[in-house]
């Protein structure tokens, strides 16, 4: 658990459960578009990826979905509800999923992203992600090594 003090409100960052999905579909949908089944799409995630929720006062905010596959790890999405950004949520998710690969001993960590996405790619330069390879279209992996 984790929690940072937002005035008199604190924002805690918990492991997501089943009874989370709701919200995480309501958030997911809007922030993905193109998700086709979001509730199928983020019942898969919370069964086999680790999923983050961050909450104020019991409200879920956003999520982040990590994938851990031996000694690397994929942050697969991370999203915030429109009317809450900005306010340093995504910053909170970002930096406890960080922080929980490097307890795992975690080396490298990666993700996807549209250049186009300048929220997303300033978060991510912010973290100290770099730009990787072309994946397709405006499309980039980027990466992070954990020490
Ligand atoms: C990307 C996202 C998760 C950021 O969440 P957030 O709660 O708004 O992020 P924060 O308030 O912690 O801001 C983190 C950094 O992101 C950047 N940022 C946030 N909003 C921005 C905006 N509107 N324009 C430019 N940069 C922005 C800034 O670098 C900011 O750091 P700073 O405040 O120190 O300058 C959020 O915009 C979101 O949910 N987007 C839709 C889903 C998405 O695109 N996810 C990423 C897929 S690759």
């Amino acid at each position: 658990m984790f929690g940072i003090g937002r005035g008199d409100k604190t924002l805690r960052i918990r492991q997501a459960t089943l009874e989370d999905l709701p919200r995480i579909v309501d958030i997911g949908a809007k922030a993905f578009p193109y998700i086709r089944e979001p509730q199928n799409f983020f019942l898969d995630r919370l069964r086999n990826f680790w999923v983050f929720v961050a909450e104020v006062d019991g409200h879920v905010l956003g999520f982040v979905d990590v994938e851990v596959k031996r000694d690397e790890a994929k942050i697969a999405g991370i999203a915030v509800d429109e009317a809450e950004r900005g306010r340093g949520i995504g910053s909170a998710l970002m930096s406890f999923a960080l922080e929980f690969l490097k307890k795992l001993g975690i080396s490298r960590v990666t993700l996807l992203a549209r250049a186009s996405n300048e929220p997303a790619v300033k978060m991510y330069r912010k973290f100290g992600f770099l730009q990787g390879k072309h994946i397709r279209d405006d499309v980039y992996e980027w990466y992070k090594v954990l020490r």
